[in-house]
């Protein structure tokens, strides 16, 4: 368990990356740990890309706010909430469940239902918040299993979404940016890596009750 809590103080949000590359293989095992996260129903309202082309992180470049790192890193992970949650959402879901146990469409009936009906009395501002948050679980679960492995990261959203969506073409996927994440090894120079852990004590963050 203390391996767990070292990670977590070893990784910090790199402002430098050196150019070693992540390996396809690490970062085929992050990208699925990523995908194994917890999600409100399991839907799973999000994509995520990866971006290794240069060409393409150029372009997303004059939308982030000169933060250099979207291109000079080993990859560029951007999570991608779905534009439009409602009954086809869950139609996909239920339908891989179908495929994935065993159960038949009328089984999971009641809960299809339940679950739309949960979705539909959420506001369009709402249904996009949650789609979001849920991209969020996402890159929580990501960025520490990203430590775990001894790989950088640096979550951000200091970044132009809507640039972002139009040069990824992310409307016409029916995806908007949530948070993007480059990820690589941490460049000897970034100064930031010595930098203390700022972080609110135990007893002001917990309660015990
Ligand atoms: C949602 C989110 C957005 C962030 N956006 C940026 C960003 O745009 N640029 C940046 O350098 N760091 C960004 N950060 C990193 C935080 O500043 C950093 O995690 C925080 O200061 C704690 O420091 P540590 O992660 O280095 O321990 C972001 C972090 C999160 C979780």
């Amino acid at each position: 368990m203390m391996k767990l809590l070292d990670a977590l103080q070893w990784r910090y949000a790199v402002k430098q990356f050196s150019n070693t590359k992540v390996s396809s293989t690490d970062l085929r095992v992050l990208m699925n740990s990523a995908r194994l996260s917890a999600s409100s129903y399991g839907l799973q309202p999000y994509n995520i890309l990866v971006i290794e082309s240069a060409t393409l992180r150029k372009k997303l470049l004059p939308f982030s706010y000169g933060q250099n790192k979207v291109a000079d890193s080993s990859h560029l992970i951007v999570f991608a909430a779905h534009s439009q949650v409602g009954n086809a959402t869950v139609d996909r879901y239920i339908d891989k469940h179908v495929q994935i146990t065993g159960k038949s469409h009328e089984d999971l009936r009641n809960y299809s239902l339940h679950m739309k009906s949960a979705l539909n009395n959420k506001t369009l501002a709402n249904k996009q918040e949650w789609a979001h948050q849920q991209a969020y679980i996402a890159l929580g679960n990501f960025l520490t299993c990203a430590a775990a492995m001894k790989i950088d990261s640096c979550p951000m959203t200091g970044i132009d979404t809507a640039g972002y969506d139009t040069v990824l073409d992310l409307d016409k996927k029916g995806l908007t940016t949530s948070v993007i994440c480059p990820i690589g090894y941490r460049h000897q120079d970034d100064t930031q890596s010595t930098a203390p852990k700022v972080r609110f004590d135990y007893d002001e963050i917990i309660q015990e009750l």
